[in-house]
This record gives C-alpha cells, sequence and structure tokens, in this order.
C-alpha cells in the first residue's frame, strides 16, 4: 500500500484521568491552559489560538486515555470507518461538538479522529517585545515590560507514546493517518530508540514532529509526554519562573533547546507524574524532507541544563525490565566504543 487510508489535519487533543479535577484544574492553569468549557466530571482546556479545546481532564483513576487528530472532512471520517475498521461516525456529545470516529493503534490506545469541532474566537496574547538580535537594534526607548505568571499556551503542538513496538506503531500511524516519520534514532545495535513524524502536509511546513514513538524502558506502554507550543521563549521562560518559584513544582527537564526538533523545551510533571512539555521556535518541516536515522549517541541538545534526558523524564518506574533494557544498552554503547578505536 503506497497511499495512507487519510491524512491528518492536526493533533486535536489527549484525554487524561485525574482523581481530584480541583487539583487537576490548578495544574492546568498554574501550566498556562485556558479553561473553556466544563461539566460535573470533565474540563476542556483551550490554548490562545480557535480550536474550543486542546485537553481534556475527566475525573477518574490518574492516566492516560487517548489522543484525537482533527480530520479534513466527513469524508475522512467515513472513510476510517469503511477501510479501517474505525466505530461509526458518530456525533461528539461533549462541549465543542463535532463528529468521531475511534480506532485502536497497536499498543491498545483508542485514537479518536475527529471533524467539526467548535472554533473559538482567538485570545489575543499580546505580541513578543522586538529583540535586539544580530547586531540589530529594534527595541530602543522602550523597556522590555514582560508580565510575570503562567505561560501562555497557543495550542497542543505533540505527543510522545512509550512504546515496545516503535516500527509496528509508527507504520500504524503512517497508514491511518498519513503521518511521515522525520528522525529515527537507533541504538548501537541498531534497534529503535525514537522516531518522530510529522504531518503531511505537502509543501506546507509544519512542526518537526507531532507524534513520537519512544522506547518504553520498563515494558509498560504508556502516554511518554503532551506537548504545547506557547508565544515565543519568553513565554518558555516565564512559566518555567511560575511553575519553579511561584508554584514550587519541581522541573523535569529543561530549559533547552533540542537537537531533533530544534524546539527550545521545557518538561513538567502534572500532580500524578504525566509529563507536559512547553516549547517554542520548532523546526518547520515539508514533504521534501527526507527522513534521517541518528545514533542515540550521535548529539546532544544545542544547549540546556542537562543536555541528555534526566533519569526523572527517561524512566518512569523501576523494575526488571528496567534494569535490562538499560544494562543493554550500555553494553551496546560500549562494544560500539571498543569497535571505534
Ligand atoms: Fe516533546
Amino acid at each position: 500500500m503506497n497511499e495512507p487510508i487519510t491524512r491528518a489535519k492536526d493533533l486535536a487533543y489527549v484525554r487524561m484521568q485525574a482523581p481530584d479535577l480541583e487539583v487537576g484544574e490548578k495544574f492546568i492553569e498554574d501550566f498556562g491552559l485556558i479553561i473553556s468549557d466544563r461539566t460535573p466530571d470533565t474540563i476542556y482546556a483551550r490554548g490562545t489560538d480557535t480550536a474550543h479545546h486542546i485537553y481534556i481532564l475527566h475525573k477518574g483513576e490518574p492516566g492516560f486515555r487517548n489522543l484525537a487528530f482533527h480530520m479534513h472532512s466527513l469524508d475522512d471520517l467515513e472513510k476510517l470507518h469503511e477501510k479501517a475498521g474505525a466505530t461509526p461516525v458518530e456525533r461528539l456529545d461533549e462541549p465543542g461538538g463535532g463528529y468521531a470516529v475511534r480506532l485502536t493503534d497497536p499498543h491498545g490506545f483508542i485514537v479518536e479522529a475527529i471533524f467539526g469541532m467548535e472554533e473559538l474566537d482567538p485570545i489575543d496574547p499580546g505580541v513578543a517585545i522586538p529583540l535586539n538580535i544580530d547586531g540589530q537594534r529594534n527595541r530602543v526607548g522602550r523597556f522590555a515590560d514582560i508580565k510575570r505568571g503562567a505561560s501562555t499556551v497557543r495550542r497542543i503542538g505533540h505527543a510522545v507514546l512509550e512504546s515496545t513496538r516503535i516500527e509496528e506503531a509508527y507504520l500504524w500511524y503512517w497508514k491511518h493517518f498519513g503521518i511521515l516519520r522525520t528522525d529515527k534514532v537507533v541504538q548501537p545495535s541498531g534497534a529503535d530508540a525514537m522516531q518522530f513524524a510529522r504531518l503531511d502536509k505537502g509543501l506546507e511546513y509544519t512542526d518537526h514532529h507531532t507524534i513520537g514513538f519512544q522506547l518504553c524502558i520498563d515494558g509498560t506502554e504508556r502516554l511518554q509526554h503532551v506537548s504545547f507550543e506557547v508565544q515565543n521563549f519568553d513565554d518558555v521562560m516565564i512559566g518555567h519562573d511560575h511553575l519553579h518559584t511561584d508554584k514550587a513544582y519541581k522541573p523535569v527537564w529543561g530549559v533547552g533547546r533540542h537537537r531533533l526538533g530544534g524546539q527550545i523545551y521545557d518538561y513538567w510533571k502534572d500532580p500524578w507524574g504525566r509529563i507536559h512539555e512547553h516549547w517554542a521556535d520548532s523546526d518547520l518541516l515539508n514533504t521534501e524532507y527526507e527522513a534521517t536515522v541518528q545514533a542515540i549517541d550521535g548529539g546532544r541538545d544545542y544547549w540546556g541544563d542537562q543536555q541528555n534526558p534526566p533519569v526523572k523524564y527517561a524512566i518512569q518506574k523501576w523494575n526488571l525490565t528496567t534494569v535490562s533494557n538499560i544494562a543493554q544498552m550500555v553494553s551496546g554503547a560500549l562494544r560500539a566504543k571498543v569497535l571505534k578505536r
């Protein structure tokens, strides 16, 4: 098969669960999402862009429920139903409305394909201050005057899944949603460590990755992190300051600039340990970009406090599988070093 069944338009939202919606709402606001609607057991949050919501928090056991893609048309939903065994097209009976079908990915996660979500008026976040940069004096006679407080999330950017079957997962998302491989990161043994994949928008430029698949070190497949674009570099930094200094959350990883993706990143955990990322200034690619294969030890981030992922980011749980996988990676890396000599 040379053609995917559909090409997703964008990532739409993630559905998360938390046992205490009051605590969850506090994190949502501290993180810089904006509540757009609620029902007695669910909170809907948006960014400054027009989507009715980009993040859903249901009351329930802590966990990740599923992700969703915006599709181009109702016809795309019909195709997924007819050709891929997705559920029949149904109206979404919740705030924001629209239509949905549901599929199950190779990990067993439900993936919603939606169309027709309500659009809201955009929220004006203000404009970034002009930067005195590259010797050019763009801000003269005025102060930086940056407001303190939470970041202001613009939109959902990407989701990364921890997977024990990275290639199978990538191929499934390609087949159903036309997701294109951007970079593949391999261990010294040649086994997959990570794959980044992006939307197929033809010659239109799109984020370096909208979905990623990361080797699941402890053997449990889960959402590794969900990521949101904020307004600019200053907005990443004031959000960091707000979460850390004003609200006493513990930083997970960042601030730094990724080598793969190029974005300035900052990772945080919600009160239930799920990783949420702020970023600004991603690399943008189109279909002219050819997928690459990169060595896992091939290069660090451009800059940052810790230029490789810290343990609290990379390892969610310690068990025998974690120890065995780490031992294999370390011995593979040592073997590769010896062979290079
Ligand atoms: Fe990310």
